[in-house]
């Protein structure tokens, strides 16, 4: 018997998700038919299209057109128009990812219509509620029939939460697998070229959290140490379009652009991000995606952040934590030139096989 399995993308982290699984559900054609929905949560070009490029992901086989809105009109517009979906398709399981707006959307969906739902990276915790993803993950892992955990301690997380154990898997991370498919691809970037920078001589930059870019007074504060970094070394700083309506909005594009060797840029595809960031020096960013990558690539890592859903990217990684105190941070970048940086240790299941483990639960179920 064939099953119908429908993987819900969104917004940028769920592509990179995506694909290793669609890959690996396309190698079982005989038991498996693979459906694609695109909510359009994230739409512009070098959001979107380019990522589905990159990973060689199909065309969406139905797109939800759902666009930028607050909160609940965004995920109401997603709910209505994949309650819509599930309904005429009546898949076998949903798979969600991530911690999106989306994810949790497509989740409510699944729960009500009686659909069975995997959610891909379940258990992580920040423990802080002001952040919406913090209330995504916390809801969407409680509908979810199977959650796939990229780290032991998402697995604890979720027995505290009363999910029982039959229903939970630790299979690692899919973005590794993303990682190690096209590794080799962005290793033929020209990225480093076009952008006139020379291996381990650069830092990167990205900057998305609302905690972060959404308050002009913290917004601020990170221009200024953005320029203190541009001082010691280069920064590209691929520019996420809420940070860039935010520094708009705020009066402080000027001020960054006038930051000496402050390279903005348009938010990069991934085969030119990946290959950015593992010549870099060093990496700092908000980003959940970053944190893992950087710890794979065995490139320092600072997330401007206080707390961090993946504690095991700062146990066995190259992360580390920091408020947005401009001394602390300008102490790690000097640490850094002086190539003082963490060095990574594997991590179970942090091995390119996280598909293959999540496909053959889903088969057995
Ligand atoms: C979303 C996710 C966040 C994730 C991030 C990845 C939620 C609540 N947030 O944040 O967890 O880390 O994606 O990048 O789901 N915009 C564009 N073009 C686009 C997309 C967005 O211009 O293609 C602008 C719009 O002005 C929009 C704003 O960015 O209002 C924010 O987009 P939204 O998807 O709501 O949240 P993100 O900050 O992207
Ligand atoms: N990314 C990219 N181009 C960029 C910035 C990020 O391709 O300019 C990739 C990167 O691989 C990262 C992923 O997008 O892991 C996820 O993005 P983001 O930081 O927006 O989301 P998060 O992981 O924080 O939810």
């Amino acid at each position: 018997m064939t099953k119908t399995i429908i993987s819900v993308v969104g917004a940028r982290p769920n592509f990179l998700k995506a694909a290793p699984l669609h890959r690996e559900f396309l190698k079982n054609p005989s038991r498996i038919q693979s459906l694609i929905v695109h909510t359009g949560q994230h739409y512009d070009e070098a959001m979107s299209d380019v990522f589905f490029r990159d990973l060689e992901l199909p065309k969406a086989d139905f797109h939800l057109e759902a666009g930028s809105a607050s909160h609940a009109v965004q995920t109401a517009r997603v709910m209505m128009r994949f309650e819509e979906v599930v309904e005429s398709a009546r898949p076998d399981w949903v798979v969600v990812f991530g911690d999106v707006n989306s994810t949790l959307a497509c989740a409510l969906v699944c729960a009500k219509e009686h659909i069975p739902l995997a959610h891909v990276e379940a258990g992580l915790r920040s423990f802080d509620r002001q952040m919406p993803e913090e209330i995504n993950r916390l809801l969407t892992d409680q509908v979810s029939d199977l959650l796939f955990v990229t780290e032991a301690a998402g697995v604890e997380n979720l027995l505290r939460e009363g999910i029982a154990q039959g229903r939970i898997h630790l299979s690692g991370n899919i973005m590794i697998d993303a990682l190690m498919q096209h590794e080799a691809k962005a290793d033929r970037s020209s990225v480093l070229s076009d952008l006139c920078v020379q291996p381990q001589t650069y830092f990167v930059m990205t900057l998305h959290r609302a905690g972060n870019v959404d308050s002009p007074d913290i917004l601020r504060g990170l221009v200024r140490l953005i320029g203190g970094i541009g001082a010691r070394r280069p920064l590209v700083f691929p520019v996420h379009p809420r940070t860039s309506r935010k520094l708009e909005e705020f009066g402080l594009l000027g001020e960054l652009r006038s930051a000496p060797r402050v390279k903005l840029i348009e938010p990069l595809g991934y085969l030119d991000f990946l290959c950015l960031t593992k010549h870099a020096s060093g990496v700092l960013s908000d980003s959940g995606g970053v944190q893992a990558e950087t710890t794979y690539l065995n490139v320092p890592c600072l997330t401007l952040r206080q707390e961090t859903e993946q504690p095991v990217t700062v146990e066995r990684g190259t992360n580390t934590l920091a408020r947005l105190d401009p001394e602390e941070v300008l102490r790690w970048v000097e640490a850094i030139c002086e190539g003082k940086g963490k060095k990574t240790q594997p991590i179970p299941y942090w091995d390119g096989r996280t598909a293959e483990r999540i496909t053959e639960v889903l088969l057995k179920h």
